[in-house]
């Protein structure tokens, strides 16, 4: 009984057959890539991360997907209509369930998203809705924000307009400059992933 048990977490663990088949959408760096990879290895975890696929084939983020061992695919986005009807092909072959973006610098179109209702999620570097799009920190600074932070979304049609999962809030100082500000965030960033995955299937 007890030898079967082991059996069975060991295979799980290998193939990750028990958990939610994911991907996760790069463009860049991808430190929250790897952060989710990490997070995908350990037990309580309800996802394994199965595919990368990059807007970039420059991104940084891609020796992580080596890294893993994990399958990766570049889109390169130039025909937007034919290359989601690619990526929705590949994402049914490889039995994708789960969509995270992260550093993912590309606007996905409403059919798509339909074709994964709720099953797209993304990090942004502010707390939303306030701050959509880029230059968030900056933004955050010249207006003399007191806070600063991050939000985990889902992905609806509307650039950063989804229900927000969960955030995290962080002080800004009088020293922080959008540099120092990107990286307090970031380190948020790794906590909020996970937790907000947890939250979504628990
Ligand atoms: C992260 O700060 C993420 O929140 C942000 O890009 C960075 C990617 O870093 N995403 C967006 O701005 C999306 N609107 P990473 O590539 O090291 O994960």
């Amino acid at each position: 009984m007890l030898l079967e048990k082991i059996k069975l977490n060991l295979m799980e663990k290998l193939t990750g057959h028990n958990k939610i088949k994911t991907v996760v959408f790069i463009s860049g760096t991808g430190s929250n890539l790897k952060n989710l990879i990490k997070f995908s290895k350990i037990k309580k975890t309800p996802i394994s991360i199965d595919l990368v696929i990059s807007s970039a084939p420059l991104a940084k983020g891609l020796k992580y997907a080596d890294q893993f061992k994990i399958k990766k695919k570049i889109f390169n986005f130039k025909n937007f209509k034919e290359t989601e009807k690619n990526i929705l092909i590949l994402l049914n072959k490889e039995k994708i369930r789960f969509i995270c973006l992260a550093g993912f610098m590309k606007i996905l179109s409403k059919e798509f998203i339909k074709k994964f209702d709720k099953k797209i999620i993304n990090i942004h570097p502010s707390l939303l809705p306030k701050y959509k799009g880029l230059n968030t920190h900056e933004r955050a600074i010249k207006n003399k924000d007191k806070f600063a932070g991050c939000s985990v979304h889902y992905v609806t049609a509307k650039l950063d307009s989804g229900k927000v999962i969960m955030q995290k809030k962080i002080k800004i100082t009088t020293k922080d400059t959008s540099i120092s500000l990107a990286k307090k965030v970031l380190k948020q960033e790794y906590k909020l992933y996970p937790a907000a995955i947890i939250k979504i299937f628990n």
